[in-house]
């Protein structure tokens, strides 16, 4: 299946909305090069579309909130659209660094990526939902990765403190660079676009 409008329109306005939000020269030029490679589309899966129990009714919450900023509302309402297609999936590996409810508490969907709703392998773009009072196990990998935060929720790189991007934050997280992120009082809802060092130029 070709890349569906929905798909596209998603697309369209996840790089409005990065374009906007992503400050770190880093991350500018990373989210440039995922725009490039994703001219190109790859078959589309249509056998997803599977929910966890955190999105019962967390995900139905951090997607009715409006930002007030225009593009951000706009990619909400765009991942609203596509979100029935996504198959939302437990990161099966973490450590004593996790919170105790993290594996009921949380749920990943890759939207473009290994697995994905486009499935490819030269970039990933994807989603993760935090009921609250969750956190993520501290974790690595090689590709580098910029966060777009659309929600309340704190973060971690290297040996930073904790900070809150706020909605409409974004930051970059260098290869291989350890991170986490947690949820206090309100659901964490943050989408991530990796670029493996492969397909940089
Ligand atoms: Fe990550």
């Amino acid at each position: 299946m070709a890349r569906s409008d929905a798909l596209q329109a998603f697309l369209d306005a996840a790089f409005v909305a990065f374009d906007e939000c992503a400050q770190d020269p880093r991350a500018r030029r990373s989210i440039t090069q995922i725009a490039a490679l994703l001219e190109t589309p790859q078959p589309q899966r249509s056998d997803l579309g599977k929910r966890l129990p955190v999105c019962e009714p967390w995900l139905g919450e951090v997607l009715s909130r409006r930002t007030g900023g225009t593009s951000l509302d706009m990619l909400i309402e765009r991942f609203q659209a596509i979100e029935p297609l996504l198959e939302w999936r437990w990161r099966s590996v973490y450590d004593e660094t996790a919170s105790e409810n993290f594996l009921t508490g949380h749920g990943n969907a890759m939207i473009v990526g290994p697995g994905g709703l486009e499935d490819r392998r030269d970039l990933w773009l994807g989603a993760t939902l935090m009921a609250p009072n969750v956190r993520y196990p501290d974790h690595d990998h090689a590709p580098e990765e910029t966060y777009l935060v659309l929600s309340e929720g704190e973060f971690q790189h290297g040996t930073s403190d904790w900070f809150s991007p706020g909605i409409g934050g974004s930051f970059y997280n260098p290869p291989g660079i350890r991170h986490a992120m947690r949820s206090a009082e309100k659901p964490l809802f943050a989408l991530w676009a990796l670029l493996p060092e492969r397909s940089r130029h």
